[in-house]
This record gives structure tokens, C-alpha cells and sequence, in this order.
């Protein structure tokens, strides 16, 4: 049985679809901080920082297998680092806790680009690298992946990691985070043809799209133990662009849509994340590919955008 931490979250939302159609309806647990609504089934409310309800959970429900997801993204942990550091790091490391107490078989935590820092080389970052990130949301995902490396090396406990970069998606509207507004975009576009982008318009950020997000963590998830000789975190991108390129992208598809820019706060946050990861360790020992270039995602977004505001297809160029 597999419990998801998070699970109402931007990834969350789709991972949970996703396992439970690969794996069987009854062998997922989805649990998140807040109360079941009436129509959620297999859902629990459980709180990754409080410890017993975590072990009597993973009892109750007989877990073998744990996707950790919970967490304050980077965005919302610098305006309250104190949460950022009790759900990133406290949460995090009672799930490794209870995972070892509890002999589960795997546990798979997504990390992040927020580990890295200025100090991080700009372009093409390998999977070992310079980890000094000046956001708590990078401090706490640090220090869990190295409680994670600690865990597997100490404890004989099978964690897997890999840093994701900013994700692209239509179903849950993300708000936490510092590379939502490649999201944010399409809404804009599509209902108002007009955006004002937080970021300045020549940040570039490693992205992907969600189909890939997931197919890569269910890929890391099935991968067999000894493939796996990073345990901390393995950096994995699909492409990396400008919110201006993104906006190009987009004007070429949806006619007399305007942007401007007023650079805030997490324009600051992104200059301290590289331009580009290099997936290749992701690729040599499990396997990661993407199936998404960004005109592909581009395309996907508006069309999936469009028909979730009930705007038809002759709006568009
Ligand atoms: N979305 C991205 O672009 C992105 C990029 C890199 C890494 N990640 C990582 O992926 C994971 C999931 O991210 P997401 O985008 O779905 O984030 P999200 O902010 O959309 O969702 C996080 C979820 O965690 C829940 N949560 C918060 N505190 C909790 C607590 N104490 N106990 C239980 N649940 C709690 C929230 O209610 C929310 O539903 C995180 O670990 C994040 O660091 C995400």
C-alpha cells in the first residue's frame, strides 16, 4: 500500500490519478493537512509534522511505500520561514523516521533547483554540485536530501530523489511557488490576453512538463536499487527558457496577448537558481526521458486551459 503526502497539492493532484491507474484504486492512500471533502475516497487528513498520527497511519493502512510530496514551496517559505522549516525539515525527516521504524520498502521525495544557490555554476548543473541556497525553502530541501543520503547509508532505508524544476501544469493552480508563473501565463492568456510577469523578462529557468514529472518519478520509484548510485538527488529538465521566450511561444498561438513586467521579491529568489540543469546521471542509471518540448507543452496547456474556461478554440490566432 502506498501512502502520498501532499497530495492536494500541485503534483499531488495528478500523482495520485496517476498511481492509483497503474497500481490498482485500493492501493493508494492520498493524505494532506486538511479535512476529506465528501467525494474524496481513500483520502486521510494527516499532518507530516506530527509524528504518531504518521506511524499509527502507516500502520493502519499497512504502507509498504511512501511519496513524501508535503511541503511549503519557495514562495511561501520566505514569507513565513518558520512553517517552510517545521513542514519541510521536521515533516521530512519524521517521514524518514517512521519509514525506518516501520521497515517500509521505498520512500521517494521529490527536491528541487531551490538547493542550488549563487554559488552553483549557471548552466548545465550536474547532480553534484555546490549546494548553498539562500532561500529556507532550499536550507530545509538540502538538509533533507542529505537526511535522505544519511538514511539510505546508515539505515539501509531505499529513498530516492530527484530535483525537480519548475513544473507545468493545467489541473491544480500552483501558489507557492517561485516558477508558477510559467502557469499563471496560460490563465492570462487565454482569459485576458494580457499578463504582468513577476520575474524579470530574461529569467531563465529550468521547466517540465507534468506528463514528465510524473512519468520521471514513477521511473525513479520502479528503478531497481543497485541502478541508483545518487541518493541525495538527481537533477532532471526537459528545457529551460525566458518568460519572454514563453511569451513568444504563446503570442504565436493566441492573437494580441500583451505582457509587461514588475519584477517582486521572487524575481530575487529565482536569480539565485541556475539557467539549466544536466539530466544526464537521471538518464544513465534509470532511464529519464521527456516526452514534451516546449512547443508540445505550449500547445497542451492552451488546449487543455481553454476548455477548463469553457473558451473555444476560434478565440485563438
Ligand atoms: N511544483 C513544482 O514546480 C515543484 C518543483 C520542484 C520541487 N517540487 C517539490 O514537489 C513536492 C510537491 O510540490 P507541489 O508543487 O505539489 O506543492 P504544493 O504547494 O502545490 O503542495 C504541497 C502540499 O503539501 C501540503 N502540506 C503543507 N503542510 C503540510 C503538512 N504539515 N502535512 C501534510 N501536508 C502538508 C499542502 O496542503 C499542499 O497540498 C514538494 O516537495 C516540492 O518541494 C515541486
Amino acid at each position: 500500500m502506498i501512502l502520498v503526502t501532499g497530495s492536494s497539492g500541485q503534483i499531488g493532484t495528478e500523482l495520485v490519478p496517476y498511481l492509483r491507474e497503474r497500481y490498482g484504486r485500493n492501493e493508494i492512500i492520498s493524505s494532506d493537512i486538511t479535512d476529506p471533502t465528501g467525494t474524496q475516497t481513500g483520502y486521510i487528513k494527516l499532518d507530516v509534522t506530527d509524528r504518531e498520527s504518521l506511524e499509527r497511519a502507516i500502520e493502519k493502512y499497512k504502507i509498504t511505500d511512501i511519496f513524501h510530496l508535503a511541503g511549503i514551496l519557495s514562495a511561501k517559505g520566505e514569507k513565513d520561514p518558520d512553517l517552510a522549516y517545521r513542514v519541510n525539515l521536521n515533516g521530512t525527516y519524521n517521514v524518514l523516521e517512521a519509514a525506518k521504524r516501520h521497515s517500509i520498502d521505498r520512500v521517494i521525495i521529490p527536491s528541487t533547483i531551490g538547493v542550488f544557490g549563487p554559488e552553483t555554476p549557471r548552466t548545465g548543473v550536474p547532480s553534484i554540485t555546490v549546494l548553498r541556497p539562500r532561500t529556507m525553502y532550499g536550507i530545509t530541501k538540502v538538509a533533507a536530501e542529505l537526511l535522505a543520503q544519511y538514511y539510505f547509508e546508515k539505515f539501509g532505508l531505499d529513498v530516492r530523489s530527484l530535483r525537480y524544476p519548475g513544473i507545468i501544469s493545467y489541473m491544480a493552480e500552483p501558489t507557492a511557488g517561485t516558477t508558477d508563473y510559467a502557469v499563471e501565463i496560460f490563465y492570462y492568456a487565454v482569459r485576458l490576453k494580457r499578463y504582468t510577469c513577476y520575474l524579470r523578462r530574461d529569467r531563465r529557468l529550468p521547466m517540465m512538463y507534468m506528463p514528465d514529472a510524473l512519468r520521471a518519478l514513477v521511473d525513479l520509484y520502479e528503478a531497481k536499487s543497485e541502478q541508483l548510485k545518487i541518493r541525495n538527488g538527481y537533477n532532471v529538465q526537459a528545457y529551460s527558457f525566458t518568460p519572454e521566450e514563453l511569451y513568444g511561444k504563446i503570442s504565436e498561438r493566441i492573437n494580441g496577448f500583451e505582457i509587461d513586467y514588475r519584477p517582486d521579491y521572487r524575481d530575487g529568489i529565482a536569480a539565485t537558481w541556475p539557467e539549466s540543469i544536466d539530466s544526464s546521471d537521471a538518464a544513465k542509471e534509470w532511464g529519464f526521458k521527456f516526452d514534451y518540448d516546449l512547443d508540445k507543452t505550449v500547445d497542451d496547456m492552451i488546449e487543455h486551459i481553454s476548455e477548463k474556461l469553457g473558451i473555444s478554440g476560434k478565440h485563438f490566432a
